[in-house]
């Protein structure tokens, strides 16, 4: 059964969103399987830039955009996103899972009253609601997209969750009223009906047909809730095994896993960081690649790739290959940087640690590589036609020693934000 997942190897916003538009021709639906409205994929076509924050990227190719189960949905957010579309003259084929959950204004107050509480301490979180909507789904006192459509039993829900939500939020804001919000759900109900179905039936019945189905992760590998930097992580499990229970295929349906990573690395929102760059480096890659959050606007944290990272990541996804982003960018050094192993209290690892407080005190050990200044358009566009022989020696050189720190082929090479420039590798 026909299902390729797509994933981040890193701290998110490695850019899926592109790889995703870039393949999902060869699909017949876009599956979101976990995250909710934090994930921000950028897809730049015909000079045009479109971000996506529940509506799955593939959408753009006429492709059947599905919002699986594992997702939490901020209903306001979608139907917004949906306007937006509309606007431009993209009328998105979209499929809600009934079994989806609902971030409401209570949660997203409350993201933002957990995060003030923890003050030095705060995760940076993106506060679009993401912990508490999934922490009242697994205390079972979540409200779904199906309850939307039943306005009688919704009433009693949301009465449930006021009351559970009352000491969290007390002097922390006024919530809304309860007629106010209740209303509005009722209203997105209404907007969103046309799109709720079953998902699972239907994902099955295309695949059982031979129908091909990509998954689009959201966030990256190491924000997962269990395989990530606990507790500075996001909510759910963001890597490839998620797209099965996400969406309601079985673990057999996925035959292909391709992980997604920048050349570099980057992390918005707190937490260890090792191969962080806080210098001149660190800035031009900020500058020079737009390093600034697609869904908060936060300038994102600047570094270097983290081999000890990626191969950890590629072990948690079976990954088969990999893409790299932003060749481009990591260009415009001189000299570039990989780390393959860490020093972590006098010895050397190349496993990565569990704690935030080991991860922390790593020292990454580094190989220096000559960079690629000068590689234009052209060269690249070269390469499409020729390979990767056409590229700089050390250019080669770098993708070359990622393969190997790796342990899995790459197969592109992206060198802009556009759909187009992206050199498939044999
Ligand atoms: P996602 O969350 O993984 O989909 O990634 P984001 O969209 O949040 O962030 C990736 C950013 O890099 C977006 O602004 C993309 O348009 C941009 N981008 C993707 N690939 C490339 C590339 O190869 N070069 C450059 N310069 N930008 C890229
Ligand atoms: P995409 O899909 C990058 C980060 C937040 C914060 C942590 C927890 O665009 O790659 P949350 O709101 O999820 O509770 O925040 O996770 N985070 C992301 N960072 N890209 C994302 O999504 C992210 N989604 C969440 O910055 O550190
Ligand atoms: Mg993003």
């Amino acid at each position: 059964m026909p299902g390729v997942v797509v994933v981040g190897l890193q701290w998110g916003d490695e850019g899926k969103g592109k790889i995703v538009d870039s393949i999902a021709g060869n699909f017949e639906a876009v599956v979101r399987f976990q995250g909710g409205s934090n994930a921000g994929h950028t897809v730049v076509v015909g000079g045009q830039k479109r971000v996506f924050h529940l509506v799955p990227s593939g959408v753009l190719q006429g492709k059947l955009g599905v919002v699986g189960n594992g997702v939490v949905v901020d209903p306001k957010v979608l139907v917004e996103e949906l306007n937006s579309l509309e606007e431009a003259g993209v009328r998105p084929r979209l499929l809600l899972s009934d079994k989806a959950h609902v971030t409401t204004e209570l949660h997203k107050m409350q993201d933002e009253a957990e995060e003030l509480g923890r003050g030095g301490m705060a995760l940076g979180t993106t506060r679009r609601g993401i912990g508490p909507t999934y922490a009242d789904k697994a205390a079972r006192i979540g409200i779904r997209i199906i309850d939307l459509l039943h306005p009688d039993s919704l009433r009693e829900k949301l009465k449930g969750l006021y009351s559970a939500k009352d000491h969290i939020l007390r002097g922390r804001g006024e919530p809304p009223a309860f007629e106010s919000l209740y209303g509005d759900l009722v209203r997105y109900g209404e907007i969103l009906r046309p799109y709720v179905g079953r998902a699972e039936y239907t994902l099955n019945r295309m695949l059982s047909d031979g129908s091909r189905v990509l998954f689009e992760g959201a966030q990256g590998s190491l924000l997962d809730i269990d395989h990530g930097t606990y507790p500075y992580s996001t909510s759910s499990n963001t890597v490839a095994a998620a797209a099965a229970i996400g969406s309601g295929v079985p673990a057999s349906a996925i035959s292909e896993v391709i992980g997604v990573a920048k050349a570099y690395t980057t992390r918005v929102g707190g937490g260890p960081f090792p191969t962080e760059d806080t210098g001149e480096a660190g800035e031009t890659l900020r500058r020079i690649g737009g390093e600034y959050g697609a869904t908060t606007g936060r300038p994102r944290r600047c570094g270097w790739f983290d081999a000890v990272a990626g191969r950890y990541s590629v072990m948690l996804n079976g990954a088969n290959y990999a893409m790299i982003m932003k060749l481009d960018v990591l260009g415009e050094l001189n000299r570039v940087k990989i780390a393959t192993a860490y020093r972590i209290d006098g010895a050397t690892t190349d496993e990565f640690p569990s704690t935030p407080e080991e991860l922390g005190g790593a020292a990454p050990v580094y190989e220096e590589f000559d960079g690629w200044r000068g590689t234009d358009k052209a060269v690249w566009e070269r390469a499409k036609e020729e390979g990767i022989s056409a590229l700089p020696k050390s250019l080669r050189n770098y993708v070359g020693r990622l393969e190997e720190a790796l342990g899995i082929p790459v197969r592109g090479l992206s060198y802009g934000p556009s759909r187009e420039e992206l050199v498939y590798l044999d």
